[in-house]
């Protein structure tokens, strides 16, 4: 998709980027080409930067061309890259002479989970560590299946059509993500999806998104009986590749039926937890209170941490030793935990993902206004953003050109391959930066649709 032909781009020099040589920088093919000999072909189809260090809100490549981040490595480097506090935890953990422990308790672990259980709040009484963020999702399934065989229900579970959770097989079931999921397609009698109320869905069938839900539930309810087959409802935050959410009411009318039906309800907080959405977790934009959350990404700053975060009584359901991992609390993620913590806490960094968003979101809005012939909509909450665009037959292709031109002049952003940017910079970025960066994206949608580059 992004040619790896060097070319000599417009050099830039600001305070937040620098391009000093061509692009890609000289050196990178001859990393990407060992990388494509040595690694799965799964693994590539990025923007063809080298990422050498990043800080703060800047990456730098192998040839010290500064970019903005507009990813945060995809919502994890919520606190910032390279974070000093952040840094410092990390080495004092590791010059203790601890760097695992598997399941034997670590002091760590101790401080980790108390401080994790108080920061998510009411409700939220227990907590069972993993390393990924599919890894959590996969733990959910499991604590939902034995909570059915618990109350004699069926083992089934609803999610929404197009919501992302995983590349691990039962997350990937839940995802129901035609593109990729072919292989995956094997008799599953047992989970259900919803549609996503899409704002065109709604108005294609001219329905609130309360109907569309109604209808879906009637549906099902036609296939099978709901409150005895359906053990939990998993709902991704936002729908991620366009930063999507649900309508309030949506959301409202579901937490109820899952109370009223003995039923789960979960929120796979992924990319919402952690400050990015404007408050501490995504749910908490639709006033109601899941059961469990799956938590992953920004929870560990960087490091391979994620959670399934819940009440006692569900999370508590496993036997002893049957729900374990081998990097469960390990130390050294502990102590990235603790400093995700500390940071959000002591730099005020969920009301700062707030207050910045609000410059983003306006910023954005004009951006929409500026072309509202190709821009379909652009959604902001805190520094997690999307601009999703009309589609076309070639749109996947010109979007992919803005994100590698926004990368040409120093900006990073999210490439998801399909008609939208995404968009979600360390918490820590500069208001200056924000700014800056919907510049670039802005002079580069004129160029790429308007000069057709
Ligand atoms: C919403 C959501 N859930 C789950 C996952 C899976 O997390 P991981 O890649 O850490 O396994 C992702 C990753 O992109 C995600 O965005």
């Amino acid at each position: 998709m992004f040619s790896n032909t060097p070319i000599n781009v417009k050099k830039v020099k600001t305070r937040n980027r620098l391009i000093k040589t061509n692009i890609p920088a000289p050196g990178t093919i001859k990393i990407l080409n060992s990388l494509k000999k040595n690694e799965v072909r799964s693994m590539h189809g990025q923007l063809p930067i080298i990422w050498n260090k990043a800080k703060n809100f800047n990456v730098f490549d192998i040839k010290g061309n500064k970019f903005i981040d507009f990813t945060s490595t995809i919502f994890v480097a919520n606190i910032g890259h390279s974070n000093s506090t952040f840094k410092r935890k990390l080495v004092n953990s590791i010059n203790n002479n601890l760097i695992s422990t598997y399941a034997y308790p670590n002091k760590l672990r101790e401080v980790y989970l108390s401080k994790l259980i108080k920061f998510c709040g009411k409700g939220f009484e227990k907590a069972y560590l993993l390393s990924s963020g599919s890894e959590a999702l996969e733990a959910c399934i499991k604590i939902i299946r034995l909570f059915a065989l618990k109350n004699k229900k069926g083992l089934g579970i609803i999610s929404v059509s197009g919501n992302w959770h995983g590349r691990t097989t039962g997350s990937q079931l839940l995802s129901d993500n035609s593109e990729q999921s072919n292989w995956i397609k094997f008799k599953n009698k047992e989970i259900y999806h919803l549609r996503f109320p899409y704002p065109w869905t709604l108005k294609k069938y001219n329905k609130t998104s309360l109907e569309i839900l109604d209808e879906d539930l009637r549906n099902l309810s036609k296939k099978i009986n709901i409150s005895k087959k359906i053990s939990g409802i998993v709902l991704e935050t936002f729908q991620g590749w366009g930063a999507l959410f649900y309508p309030r009411d949506y959301v409202k009318k579901l937490s109820k039926f899952c109370k009223k039906n003995n039923i789960l309800f979960v929120f796979d907080e992924i990319q919402a937890g952690f400050g990015r959405t404007g408050k501490k977790f995504g749910f908490q934009h639709y006033g109601v209170k899941p059961d469990i959350i799956c938590c992953g990404k920004g929870i560990g700053g960087g490091f391979p941490l994620s959670a399934l975060i819940g009440k006692k009584k569900y999370l508590d359901i496993p036997k002893i030793g049957t729900m374990s991992s081998t990097h469960s609390a390990n130390p050294i993620a502990c102590a990235a935990g603790i400093a995700v913590l500390d940071e959000l806490k002591s730099k005020n960094l969920i009301k700062a993902s707030f207050q910045k968003g609000l410059i983003l979101n306006k910023s954005l809005i004009n951006l929409k206004k500026k072309f509202h012939n190709l821009i379909e909509l652009v959604s902001c909450k805190g520094l997690l953003a999307a601009i999703i665009f009309k589609k076309n037959k070639n749109i996947n292709q010109l979007v992919g050109r803005v994100c590698e031109r926004c990368m040409q002049k120093g900006l990073l952003v999210v490439y998801t391959g399909r008609e939208s940017i995404k968009l979600g910079p360390p918490l820590t970025i500069s208001k200056e930066a924000i700014i800056e960066a919907v510049e670039v994206i802005d002079e580069t949608i004129n160029e790429v649709f308007n000069k057709n580059l």
